[in-house]
């Protein structure tokens, strides 16, 4: 009855299972995979939402792409952020999944190949599978820093291929891509008609200053056909508005034909409310004092992070450059789902480095939103149930 776009199989699993008991139960613990900006105790300014009852939204004028001062102020955020897009080449979408979602349509037919990065983001499951698009793993390799394996991307590249990837920061490991592998994916992928597609969403949160400026960035460029995604989820910690965009850059001659496509595309949901777009401008002016708060949070936790977990210690923090998440690598004395479910009895909850699809184990994934005396708590629970360990295995 049901198409095969959702999974056979709802059952949870042993660990959705256990977080479900310990939260019924009334056992508290200390959350480190939380990814809800609005629940982690940032301060949004009270009035924030009032531009959403602005009287203008009572009219409906619907606009494909989006309306034309919400586009400019997306292209404006650009430049703040050293970027130059035209408003021209923006599309308005409700949400980055659902730019996801808009690209697929535009770039693939049922049983077309985008190729993802490994490890990254687990939601590139469903979102490739509920629109008939298979995905195909390349990786990304840590050698002190995370980059890209192009090697892989060209084994996996095949002739059903449409797109290829890149999240920047990537979800969870936190490396920009560098110009010099935009151009070596550019030069795969331009004569062969394969788009990018950069995910751009956590492009402010750089742990160092001058991290996200000196990452090569997609909208810019015009050798291959590019897509950079961005939202006020993450840019200015607002899920709940649902407000998202596509950049396009490339050749001219292929972002007109794209955007003349995206805009049949998007005119058939129109999934952007109008208010969401009238206030546009003022939510991302207003919202840059949410942006600052996590920014400070994110990066004083990623170093707190690397203080407390010293040298001599058997677990490792990965060198991370920005984003909202850091990788711890821990001694492998059991399965990752089993050590989850013993840090989870430990009081202290993170994802199993398996839930982005690492290649091999053991590595936890800490988010680095919550408050810095939670965060230093919830790791110290972690490193005491390695204390000494390592030597008895
Ligand atoms: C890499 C990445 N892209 C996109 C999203 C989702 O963004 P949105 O809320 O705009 O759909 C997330 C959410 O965690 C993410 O980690």
């Amino acid at each position: 009855m049901f198409s095969s776009r959702t999974p056979s199989n709802f059952a949870p699993n042993r660990l959705t299972k256990a977080v479900r008991a310990a939260r019924a139960g009334g056992q508290s613990f200390i959350d480190l995979t939380e990814s809800n900006p609005t629940r982690a105790g940032f301060d949004y300014p009270q009035d924030l939402l009032a531009p959403l009852g602005d009287a203008r939204g009572l009219r409906y004028a619907p606009s494909s792409l989006g309306v034309m001062a919400a586009r400019e102020a997306v292209a404006a955020d650009y430049q703040r952020q050293g970027v130059s897009v035209p408003p021209e080449r923006i599309a308005l979408t409700a949400s980055t999944s659902d730019g996801y979602s808009m690209l697929f349509k535009l770039l693939a037919d049922a049983g077309d190949e985008v190729i993802v990065p490994r490890p990254s983001y687990p939601l590139f499951d469903h979102l490739t599978r509920l629109d008939l698009v298979t995905a195909r793993d390349y990786d990304l390799d840590v050698h002190g820093d995370w980059a890209i394996d192009i090697a892989s991307v060209e084994r996996a590249i095949t002739p059903r291929t449409r797109a290829v990837l890149v999240v920047s920061p990537n979800n969870p490991t936190g490396s920009y891509v560098t110009d010099d592998e935009l151009d070596r994916l550019a030069a795969i992928c331009a004569p062969r008609g394969i788009a990018i597609i950069a995910d751009e969403v956590f492009v402010d949160y750089e742990f160092e200053p001058g991290a996200s400026r000196r990452a090569g960035r997609m909208a810019s460029r015009r050798d291959v056909l590019s897509f950079a995604l961005g939202g006020l989820s993450k840019s200015v910690g607002l899920p709940q508005v649902k407000l998202g965009w596509i950049a396009v850059g490339g050749p001219n001659h292929l972002a007109d034909a794209a955007l003349e496509r995206l805009e049949l595309v998007c005119d058939t949901y129109l999934a952007v409310s109008t208010p969401v777009q009238l206030a546009a401008a003022e939510l991302l002016a207003q919202g840059a004092a949410v942006r600052s708060q996590i920014a400070g949070r994110v990066a004083a936790n990623y170093r707190a992070l690397q203080a407390v977990v010293p040298a001599s210690s058997s677990c490792r923090v990965l060198k991370s450059a920005g984003g909202w998440y850091a990788v711890l690598q821990v001694p492998s004395l059991e399965s990752e789902e089993d050590l989850v479910l013993r840090l989870l009895e430990d009081g202290v909850l993170t994802h199993p480095g398996y839930f982005f699809d690492f290649p091999r184990e053991s590595f936890l994934i800490i988010s680095l939103l919550p408050p810095e005396y939670l965060l230093a708590d919830g790791v110290s629970r972690v490193l005491r149930h390695f204390d000494g360990r390592e030597n008895r295995a």
